[in-house]
């Protein structure tokens, strides 16, 4: 058992043995180590003023990923360098980031600009010549109100070549031998059963620490979590992180279907979804901001049973199984009967949720799902609808649709399902009972996001852009962007 939490600053280990399991990382920069070069703004994992980076080892790589640190505790750093915008440049020498910054005048009152230069240096650092597209998706979560967007763009473009040259790529033996020597396999836990921050290092401490303290928070990427910390002001006394739990991170590809922990960040499981459809890719793509996808994870976007998840609408419609384990036991269901109503879930006291299984689609699945909200990039979905289709030829032989944000759940759409069985995608008019079926499966609410009439037209508009999009009509009328190119004309999967 360790005591302490141990990470790097500034190619020096830093160990603190006694801190507030709610203390997040923006407080201990600015209150702690009176770092203030990291801004606060919104507190809330909006605006990326206060990005910082985190470099950990993956896959034998050192990895530098942005991460919002004001709804980021300062327990989650523990194995992690920890790099602040103060640690960037090189004597006098600013860092080629913030160089560009300067060269191409992309900052103004410069607020968000330590943000702005903390995600640029992950870029730097990322191992690809980003195009224009690779910046903006990069930047969609940092927040600028006063320079605009062009010449930060510019910045980036300059400074962002695919090999990195700066102070960190020339300490990178020093920086791996010093988190390989912070790095063990210990439990962590500090303070008391009244109180404390634990991140337990296997799944049976895990399962162990749960079940005697089931009134703790599991935490995976906080980024709900800081929300009840930094806006609802919750005291959450008992903390247990699941970073360090080993495997439970794992994204594992198998014959059958990918298997991802339950800690797997959205980032980790990335580009494995991509695989498995071009839509799911772009839906995961569109999940928050990178700093939102760095940190938050498939195992918290489940758990928390939202019902304008983003995750839980395409895994059921992929059939994707949920695993769950309470002391010694572990279970299995079918995704969507976990949730049972709004707020609540088929989860034990001193349950957690392990994993889910998501199958491969067969040559005979089509899949499509569109995510819709106010803004393209880091918003909730108003709607979001995912759709499986079996084919034989040209008719539907069975049907997975579930939708998000149409009810308290996210939830499958029985009615529709069964409507669906026997259309045929070459005669538009047998799709009329499916779509007229939406409405007994839905009553959506009126709220913020959308209005209740909003969201059923949405959902059949949805549903017939899929039958049109999978009985091929050409992805240039269905679609803004260039997902699915060159696709359609065909029935059966077009992947
Ligand atoms: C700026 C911003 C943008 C966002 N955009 C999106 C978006 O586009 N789409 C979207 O779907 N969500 C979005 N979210 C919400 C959030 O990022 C996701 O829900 C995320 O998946 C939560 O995961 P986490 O690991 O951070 O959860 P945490 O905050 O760590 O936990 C969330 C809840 O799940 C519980 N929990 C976590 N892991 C487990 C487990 N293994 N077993 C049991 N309980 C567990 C926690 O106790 C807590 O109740 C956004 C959030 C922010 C701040
Ligand atoms: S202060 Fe706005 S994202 Fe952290
Ligand atoms: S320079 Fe002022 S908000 Fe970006």
């Amino acid at each position: 058992m360790r005591d302490t939490i141990r990470f790097l600053r500034a190619g020096k280990v830093v160990e603190i043995a006694d801190f507030a399991p709610m203390t997040t990382l923006l407080d201990y920069l600015r209150l702690s180590e009176r770092a203030s070069g990291t801004k606060e703004g919104c507190g809330e994992g909006d605006c990326g003023a206060c990005t910082v980076a985190l470099g950990r080892v993956r896959d034998g790589v050192l990895t530098y990923e942005p991460v919002n640190a004001c709804i980021l505790l300062l327990g989650q750093v523990d194995g992690a360098d920890v790099v602040t915008v103060e640690d960037l440049a090189d004597g006098t020498a600013l860092h080629p980031v913030q160089q560009a910054m300067v060269d191409t005048h992309a900052s103004q009152c410069g607020f968000c600009t330590p943000g702005f230069v903390m995600s640029l240096f992950t870029l730097h650092h990322a191992g690809f010549a980003p195009g224009r597209a690779d910046v903006t998706e990069w930047i969609a979560g940092n927040l600028c109100r006063c320079t605009g967007y062009r010449p930060i763009i510019d910045a980036a473009l300059a400074s962002c070549t695919g090999t990195a040259s700066d102070r960190f790529a020339r300490e990178e033996e020093n920086t791996r031998a010093l988190l390989d020597f912070i790095s063990d396999e210990r439990d962590v836990f500090l303070g008391d059963d009244d109180s404390f921050f634990a991140a337990p290092a296997s799944i049976d401490a895990l399962a162990a620490l749960y079940a005697r303290h089931p009134d703790a928070t599991l935490v995976g990427g906080a980024t709900d979590v800081g929300l009840w910390i930094n806006k609802q002001l919750r005291t959450l006394p008992k903390i247990i992180w699941l970073g360090r739990v080993t495997g439970l991170d794992r994204v594992e590809v198998g014959e059958s279907g990918v298997l991802i922990g339950a800690a797997a960040t959205f980032a980790t499981a990335e580009a494995v979804m991509a695989r498995l459809d071009p839509d799911v890719g772009e839906v995961w793509r569109r999940i928050g901001s990178k700093q939102v996808r760095s940190s938050g994870t498939v195992g918290g976007n489940i758990a928390n049973g939202s019902p304008i998840g983003d995750t839980p609408p395409l895994l059921i419609a992929l059939g994707a199984t949920l695993e769950l384990r309470k002391g010694d036991d572990a279970r299995v269901m079918p995704l969507e009967d976990y949730f049972l109503g709004y707020g609540k879930q088929d989860r034990g006291k001193g349950e957690f949720v392990s994993g889910v299984f998501v199958p491969w689609l067969e040559d005979a699945h089509a899949f499509r799902a569109y995510k819709i909200s106010k803004r393209f990039d880091q918003d909730i979905s108003s709607v979001l609808a995912a759709f499986r289709l079996t084919l034989e030829g040209s008719v539907i032989v069975e049907a997975r649709v579930a939708f998000g944000g149409m009810a308290a759940t996210p939830k499958r759409a029985t009615a529709t399902e069964a409507a669906l069985v026997g259309a045929d995608l070459g005669r538009a008019v047998t799709w009329a009972p499916a779509l007229a079926a939406l409405a007994q499966d839905f009553q959506p609410i009126s709220d913020m996001r959308a209005s209740a009439a909003y969201r059923q037209e949405t959902a059949k508009a949805l549903l017939g852009k899929a039958l049109a999009e999978v009985a091929g009509s050409p992805t240039t009328r269905t679609r803004v962007r260039g997902i699915r190119e060159g696709q359609g004309g065909g029935y059966g999967r077009v992947a």
